[in-house]
């Protein structure tokens, strides 16, 4: 059995607040902190870098889960890996055929590597990657935006990917899905093949952040 891990994304946090809001992710629960890097070039909006990252490292000793919605993603590992950055996704769609060989630079930084594919990709993009990555992450929204609705057709996607591990000798590798996750259809994405689920609005709206996190995992 995979372990459930929920990783509530800060997207949703008050950017103001950066360094308490992790630590009371930390205290409640959470196992990763899912950081969406945004340049508003890849994607119209424009979040925090590896400074942000920097900042909060102090605060939480949970592995920092830097999903990279930036163009040339490969000119900035190393800022990352600096700044105290534990587990790095870049998207195919910017990478594409330097998708493992990106791959294999994060790992060399000493980080955990990991790809990931838009709603509009198909999940076979993902296939090459396998073999190299830490993880594997499929957005189950269109980057750019906390608070949108999971579009259903994720849960196919995750099913195939498991399938194709299990299939070709990484049965264990982490599958993360990111978008409108929410307590009422984590159930079907874990049992779709997922074990890692970020968070931002179910987290943060939440009155009782230590349950919603307990609940997320299906626990
Ligand atoms: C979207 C981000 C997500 C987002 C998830 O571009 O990658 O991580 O913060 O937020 P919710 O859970 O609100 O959909
Ligand atoms: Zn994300």
């Amino acid at each position: 059995m995979l372990e459930i891990k929920v990783a509530p994304s800060i997207l949703a946090g008050d950017f103001a607040r950066m360094g308490e809001t992790v630590k009371k992710l930390e205290e409640n629960g959470a196992d990763y902190i899912h950081c969406d890097v945004m340049d508003g070039n890849f994607v119209p909006t424009i979040t925090f870098g590896s400074q942000m990252i920097e900042h909060i490292r102090p605060y939480t000793r949970l592995p920092l889960d830097c999903h990279l919605m930036v163009l040339r993603p490969d000119t900035r590992l190393e800022g990352f890996a600096r700044a105290g950055a534990d587990i790095v996704t870049v998207h195919v769609e910017e990478c594409r055929e330097l998708t493992v060989q990106t791959l294999r630079i994060i790992k060399n930084y000493g980080m955990r590597a990991s790809a990931v594919i838009n709603p509009n990709t198909p999940v076979e993009e993902l296939f090459d990657c396998a073999e190299v990555a830490d993880m594997l992450l499929l957005m189950s929204v269109h980057p750019g935006w906390g608070g949108q609705k999971f579009i259903p057709s994720s849960l196919e996607k995750i099913e195939k990917l498991r399938d194709f591990l299990v299939r070709n000798g990484r049965p264990e590798l982490d599958i993360e899905v990111d978008g409108g996750i929410t307590e009422d259809n984590v159930k079907d994405v874990i049992s779709a093949g997922a074990n890692v689920i970020v968070a931002g609005s179910a987290v943060f709206r939440s009155a009782d952040i230590r349950a919603t996190i307990g609940r997320l995992r299906g626990a």
